[in-house]
């Protein structure tokens, strides 16, 4: 079928806008009062488990029309066993909604989206999502709980894992690329599914990096740092919006009226469904805004929530609320019109069945297609943290080579946390995929040395009598997948257990001969004791099904790492939050006393923000900038000449950072404002431009609205967002 055909199928598939509103509306008037409180209900079905409670009842519930929306069930066997209950046995018929945690992948399990995201390919990271909701959808789900976006500077919390690091301006881009790729560009169209903004809002500032904790940001802050993802969501479509659980300076956001209707809705004209966080509504209570669930369900209502996740708080008490007076049908009327607005967009009225499809199932579900997508991702999330010596890549002339670590035949663990539907089973562990690769040339001895956090030593032995053995030695080391991701925090953020006395002890048999290690882990780690270790280290995320083939394809050179870190790597947990954004402070770090400084550690991060080295090595000229002067509607261009200084063809990601040198307010001492991803030849050039505008040098002024200021700017182009100062100029004021 011709591009067109297929378009103008979608289009008469896709119901107008005033078709939808209309059948909205008819249904509206014919539905009682707990058949709308049925709309607002989503219960959990019992494939998966992501909260404390689960009501065994769901089904019954959907029967009696008393339950709209149903997560974590999935095949399209099972999804359309439950749809059919709502279409037929329901008095209005209505369609089941279906959510599920599609977070990296359904199936096909790609990297972590922290690791993802260090790819820093937003085409890449838009096509996973894209077969994530592929996947998704032949199996009958409609809405993921993703994509995640928040900004998080404290790697102690497990949910880092989740999200895309610490960056604005990147997460922003991340976050469109994301909603972009689950949603597409029709919703009707049966790979599409409804994408969800969360948490709303600051979840990642959870204090002490303990998840649930509480948020104390400023006004400023949230404004500066938090919010902007969630804009971007906005401005990018996404359908529907999870408040976060945590209260943001007394006020709990699923209780936000301030973040969920005046912020999102009035101010940034959401106009999809506000879907709470498992039981949020109900903890209410103990946080201690409401004394029981029926004042819970009014502040949640009030405050512009329309849907109730598992918590059975709307479905308990609602009806009481309304008939007392103290929740107004309107305010009923116009959840419930949001909630059907998006099963209508969905198509789910001419068709409840349409997302079910075993035909579709069968050919998409890890299809080769998907997997070598997810390979490819995999590759491209790789970040060689060091390569002293060029340890890295191996040599394919080896004639033996010891595997040592915990996670050397994971297969599981390379899913990492919240893995959707994936299986362990179909991952390949790094040891086989060595075996794979290499074949019977390369003698390979595998030896797990340690646990991954135990205290056994009874493996160290064996470990280091292969290392000395050996002609190479890698050793693949890190966290367990459910070391991250949620209720998952750590306070010492180094490799657990024994794993660095393992490094150390293999490094002393290891001397002299290809070194090397891989982690696997869901955060930034405070791994200084490794680095000292050994020479190279790949850190490599969870990265997903085909993270076993990535991993071995990097090790001998056939791929080149070009991941650059999206989150900095502390020295010491005592550092956190570590971000590269800082401000410069009134008394900024010197050799004085009293200056912003530890007695006994440095201020900078162990890898910085941007960092990633590859196996080739890049030069950059002197940066050059248009003009010196910027008229406040103009524009300047940055360009800057970047050459392939090694051996091999490589990736370079190239960084525009900005600093705005005196304001109103104070300003970081450098913002990622730009990216470019280029793959030069060895000996070959390649000159990068950047246009800066005004819209690149605005800022949250005094009264939080965004204001452009006149004045001096300093202009870094390079590899990592260590680059050095390369130009200034000056943003002319108006007129
Ligand atoms: C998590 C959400 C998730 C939900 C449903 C919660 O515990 O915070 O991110 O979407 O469970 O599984």
């Amino acid at each position: 079928m011709s591009k067109q055909a297929v378009k103008s199928q979608a289009a008469n598939r896709k119901p107008s806008a005033d078709k939808l509103e209309r059948k909205v509306k008819a249904l509206l008037a014919k539905m009682t009062l707990a058949e709308k409180i049925g709309q607002m209900t989503l219960f959990t079905a019992m494939w998966a488990e992501t909260g404390p409670t689960i009501d065994r009842n769901f089904m019954q519930y959907v029967r009696e029309g008393r339950c709209g929306s149903i997560f974590n069930a999935y095949t399209a066997d099972y999804t359309r066993s439950l749809q059919k209950v709502a279409v037929e046995e329901t008095r209005l018929g209505i369609p089941l909604l279906f959510g599920f945690d599609v977070i990296h992948g359904h199936r096909t399990i790609f990297p972590i989206p922290l690791g993802e995201a260090c790819s820093w390919d937003l085409a890449l990271m838009e096509k996973s999502a894209r077969i994530a909701a592929t996947e998704a959808a032949a199996e009958g789900i409609h809405w993921t709980f993703a994509p995640m976006v928040d900004i998080a500077r404290d790697p102690r919390w497990g949910r880092v894992a989740e999200g895309a690091g610490e960056d604005v301006w990147l997460g922003c881009r991340i976050a469109e690329a994301r909603v972009r790729g689950f949603q597409g560009e029709d919703l009707t169209a049966d790979d599409t599914v409804l994408a969800c903004a969360k948490h709303f809002a600051a979840y990642g500032g959870a204090e002490a990096g303990r998840d649930y904790n509480i948020v104390d940001v400023s006004e400023r802050t949230l404004a500066e740092t938090y919010l902007p993802p969630f804009k971007a969501c906005v401005d990018a479509n996404v359908r529907t919006f999870m408040p976060a659980f945590n209260e943001i300076a007394g006020v709990p956001c699923t209780a936000s009226r301030a973040l969920l209707t005046e912020t999102l809705r009035h101010k940034w004209g959401f106009t999809g469904v506000v879907a709470t966080d498992y039981t949020a509504i109900n903890e209410l209570v103990p946080h201690g805004v409401a004394a029981d669930l029926t004042q819970a369900g009014q502040l949640a209502i009030e405050a512009g929530v329309d849907m109730d996740m598992q918590g059975g708080v709307y479905f308990t008490q609602l009806e009481a609320l309304v008939n007392a007076g103290k929740v107004s049908p309107a305010a009923i009327d116009e959840a419930v019109r949001r909630i059907l607005r998006v099963k209508a967009e969905l198509g789910l009225f001419e068709d409840p069945y349409r997302y079910c499809c075993e035909k579709r199932e069968k050919r998409l579900i890890l299809s080769p297609g998907h997997k070598a997508a997810a390979q490819k991702t995999a590759e491209k999330s790789l970040v060689l943290l060091q390569n002293e010596d060029n340890a890295l890549p191996f040599a394919k002339n080896l004639r033996s080579l010891a595997v040592i670590g915990p996670l050397a035949k994971s297969q599981l663990e390379l899913l990492g946390n919240w893995y959707g539907a994936g299986d362990g089973k179909e991952v390949v562990s790094v040891d086989a995929a060595l075996r794979a690769k290499l074949g019977e040339k390369v003698q390979i001895t595998t030896v797990e040395g340690c646990d991954i956090d135990g205290e056994d030593a009874s493996q160290l032995k064996a470990a280091v009598a292969a290392a000395r053995k050996a002609d190479a030695v890698l050793l693949v080391l890190g966290e367990r997948g459910n070391m991250s991701g949620e209720a998952s925090c750590r306070v010492d953020i180094d490799l657990p257990g024994l794993q660095n006395r393992l490094a150390e002890e293999v490094a002393a048999a290891a001397r002299g001969k290809p070194f090397a290690a891989v982690l696997f882990n869901g955060r930034p780690l405070a791994i200084g004791r490794l680095t000292k270790a050994v020479p190279s280290i790949l850190e490599a995320w969870f990265p997903g099904t085909m993270g076993g083939q990535a991993v071995a394809e990097a090790i001998f050179g056939d791929t080149n790492p070009s991941g650059k870190l999206v989150m900095s790597f502390p020295r010491h947990t005592g550092q956190i939050p570590i971000y590269y954004a800082a401000k410069n402070t009134g008394r900024p770090i010197s050799n004085e006393k009293y200056t912003s400084k530890y007695l006994d550690c440095p201020n900078t991060p162990l890898f910085v923000f941007g960092h990633g080295l590859s196996y080739t090595t890049f030069s950059y000229g002197p940066l050059r900038l248009s003009a010196t002067e910027m008229p406040k509607r103009g524009k300047i261009t940055a360009a800057i000449k970047v050459t392939n200084t090694g051996n091999c063809a490589g990736e370079e990601v190239v960084q525009l950072y900005l600093r705005d040198l005196v304001a109103c307010v104070t300003r970081p001492l450098k913002e990622l404002k730009g990216f470019k991803k280029i793959n030069i030849k060895p000996g070959a050039s390649a000159e990068v431009k950047f246009t800066i505008t005004a819209a690149d040098l605005a800022f949250v002024g005094p009264d939080l609205e965004p204001l452009v200021e006149a004045g001096e700017f300093e202009v870094m182009i390079g590899g990592s967002s260590s680059a050095p100062v390369g130009g200034r100029f000056t943003l002319l004021p108006a007129g």
